[in-house]
């Protein structure tokens, strides 16, 4: 998405958001392993002049690779070469003047030719710690219902103005589990929130939703809402709310991405036990 991070500024002012690092890998490159690891084989990045860096890390790099294979650095070399697993391809359209969420998914129109498809906010990582992965359970539900799925997780009510709310038919799904939708609205007032199950920024679609944004106004922000145009399908086909397992880290705020690089740095193969200890360290004091 074209967004510029302003959150992350001013780390973000000449890289872009997505390729900050969380420990050795940039963030675009988690949100993409789960995108794979839920079957996904057909990536489109909605990018942006100024985010070149992107479509370049899923790009190969002849002379990094040449010097790695002379110098014999073949785990590095492995990592290099091949970001993406085979079958997988990542393909980028250009938004141009960021004028929504919803104008930026609109921009995938054609590459997504009539085919149902999933939204993935790069902002968000999702881990779901080995209890499943959540997209693939979103996708089996859609495939086996037909129902469009968006991801929700609780948030405190003093959080719910930041996020889409989704108003459901009865009570909140189970973890893992997808509940009937009869709203969802854009960054209510938390007076007016019809819940606190907040629009995590997962999504499996159907097709329509693209004629439904080319006819969107611009709505919460001046912006347009891919929320705005959920709440038009919701009118017309089941739409549920999938209650995540996983836990997320908003890499667009300071402390999500902080938190992330934590939870990763404690799970990584080679330096989790190191960064166990400076943890403890840091508790010291
Ligand atoms: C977007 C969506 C919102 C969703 C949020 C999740 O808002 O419009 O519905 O809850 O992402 O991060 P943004 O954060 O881009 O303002």
């Amino acid at each position: 998405m074209a967004g510029f991070g302003t959150r992350m500024l001013p780390a973000s002012k000449s890289i872009p958001k997505e390729m900050l690092p969380i420990v050795d890998r940039p963030a675009i490159d988690y949100v993409v392993e789960e995108a794979v690891n839920a079957g996904i084989t057909e990536i489109i990045l909605v990018s942006h002049a100024s985010k070149t860096a992107i479509e370049n890390f899923f790009d190969g790099h002849p002379e990094l690779e040449a010097q790695l294979e002379a110098k014999g650095k073949t785990d590095l070399l492995d990592k290099v070469r091949k970001p993406l697993p085979d079958g997988v391809q990542v393909i980028s359209v250009r938004q141009g003047p960021p004028l929504g969420l919803g104008h930026a998914v609109w921009q995938a129109r054609n590459a997504v030719a009539g085919e149902p498809f999933v939204v993935i906010l790069p902002d968000v990582l999702v881990d779901d710690d080995g209890r499943g992965n959540d997209l693939a359970n979103m996708i089996r539900r859609f495939d086996d219902s037909g129902a469009a799925q968006i991801m929700v997780e609780k948030v405190p009510d003093e959080l719910v103005h930041k996020y889409g709310i989704a108003d459901l038919d009865g009570a909140p799904p189970a973890a893992g589990d997808s509940a009937p939708m009869r709203g969802v609205v854009e960054k209510p007032a938390r007076e007016d929130a019809p819940s606190n199950l907040s629009v995590v920024g997962r999504y499996v679609l159907p097709p329509g939703v693209m004629d439904l944004l080319a006819d969107t106004p611009p709505g919460a922000g001046d912006e347009i809402q891919l929320t705005d145009a959920l709440a038009t399908l919701i009118q017309q086909a089941p739409v549920e709310a999938y209650a995540m397992l996983g836990r997320t880290f908003d890499c667009g705020s300071k402390e999500g991405y902080l938190e992330a690089i934590l939870h990763y740095a404690l799970k990584h193969p080679e330096i989790g036990g190191a960064a166990k200890d400076l943890i403890a360290q840091a508790n010291r004091g």
